[in-house]
């Protein structure tokens, strides 16, 4: 990662946050989404420049025992390709490999931009043996 960043391992704010994800391209959420969210990851980070705007996050959600899914894996358009993301991610898995038992399973769902930093980390692609499947309740 680029010297000009650094790495808090706690969540941003909520107004952070959802900037984040609007500016980042993910789909937009409530304000009561993200603190529910935000206060029931098991491990978060967030990038923060040299300026003071922050950046960057990965949240990691897990039952602390043996499964792990990433997810909110985002660094604003401007601050992109210049390892945040990769920090972000390999922050994530470093508190797994520090505060979990050995065997941790970790997965996660990968949009194309992120795609090459998952498998460059060692994730692979389960198809066709497991498909992701998801749903949206009303
Ligand atoms: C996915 C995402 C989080 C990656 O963040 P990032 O900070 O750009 O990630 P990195 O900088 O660590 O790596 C991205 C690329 O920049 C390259 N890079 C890293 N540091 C660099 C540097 N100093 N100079 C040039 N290139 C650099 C990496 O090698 C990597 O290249 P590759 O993708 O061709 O393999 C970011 O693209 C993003 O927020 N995308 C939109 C939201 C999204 O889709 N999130 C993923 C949901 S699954």
């Amino acid at each position: 990662m680029d010297p000009d960043y650094r790495l808090v391992m706690k969540p941003p704010s909520i107004r952070d946050y959802l900037r984040l994800r609007q500016e980042a391209g993910l789909s937009p959420k409530t304000e009561e989404q993200a603190a529910a969210g935000l206060a029931g990851a098991w491990a978060n980070c967030h990038a923060i420049h040299d300026n003071g705007e922050v950046v960057g996050m990965g949240r990691l959600l897990g039952d602390g025992g043996w499964y792990f899914h990433v997810i909110d894996m985002a660094v604003l358009p401007q601050h992109q390709r210049r390892g945040v993301g990769a920090a972000v991610l390999t922050a994530l898995l470093d508190r797994i490999r520090q505060q979990a038992p050995p065997g941790a399973y970790v997965n996660l769902l990968a949009d194309p931009p992120g795609r090459r930093l998952y498998e460059r980390h060692g994730f692979r692609e389960t198809a066709p043996g497991s498909v992701g499947m998801a749903m949206r309740l009303e």
